[in-house]
């Protein structure tokens, strides 16, 4: 059957929320304002970019309206149906089934690497404030072996608070910032960038 074509991605989104509501971590996909704000965290000169945990691609379809090439984008989705819908939506784009954890090994199978063997930015829609601290340890890992020098590492959350903890960002190396707040998304959400510490820009 093809998604894509006979469901909304809302409704699709909310049949597998229903399916798996911790793992989706929201009960419909990111609206306009979020995935606006989610973009206008990228590095200046951005070309390559991760999208981990895309859904049903909010957030996919705002990359590529900032000019991001298909060929240089790389979703990660570990949701069968929402792999298929997605694939289905964007099909010149990277579309893999797979861990986030697993983002060095997919990013290199899917040559979505520039020759130094890095992106610009990781874009995450992941549901990291309801994962427990080891897991949210190995996909910053796992994201950060990929990101360039000045890479960003793009997050949302419904808390007020990063969802990082700051143990975690000290043992890593990182810091982070609250970007702003998409207060007409539903519900309303803060964006925060993480990147490696001391790094300019
Ligand atoms: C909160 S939803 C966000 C979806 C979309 N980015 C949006 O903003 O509308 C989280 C998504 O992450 C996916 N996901 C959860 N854990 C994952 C993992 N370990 N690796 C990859 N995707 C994952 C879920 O299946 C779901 O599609």
């Amino acid at each position: 059957m093809d998604l894509a074509a006979e469901a909304s991605p809302g409704l699709t989104f909310f049949r597998e929320w229903l399916r798996n509501p911790f793992a989706m971590a929201a009960v419909s996909p990111s609206g306009r304002q979020l995935a606006a704000l989610m973009i206008e965290q990228l590095p200046p000169h951005t070309q390559r970019v991760i999208e981990l945990g895309g859904g049903t691609g909010a957030f996919t379809r705002a990359l590529l309206e900032r000019g991001i090439a298909s060929r240089h984008l790389l979703v990660i989705e570990l949701n069968e149906a929402l792999h298929q819908f997605l694939g289905e939506r964007f099909p010149d784009v990277h579309v893999e089934l797979g861990d986030a954890r697993d983002v060095r090994t997919i990013a290199r199978r899917c040559g979505v690497l520039d020759p130094s063997g890095t992106v610009d930015a990781v874009v995450s829609g992941l549901g990291l404030l309801y994962m427990p601290r080891s897991v949210q340890r190995d996909i910053l890992r796992a994201a950060f072996a990929v990101l360039g020098p000045g890479g960003h590492f793009v997050q949302f959350t419904y808390g007020p608070i990063s969802p990082v903890p700051r143990p975690l960002l000290r043992e890593l190396d990182l810091e982070s910032h609250r970007a702003g707040l998409a207060w007409r998304n539903m519900p309303p959400a803060n964006v925060f960038v993480y990147r490696r510490r001391n790094t300019p820009g």
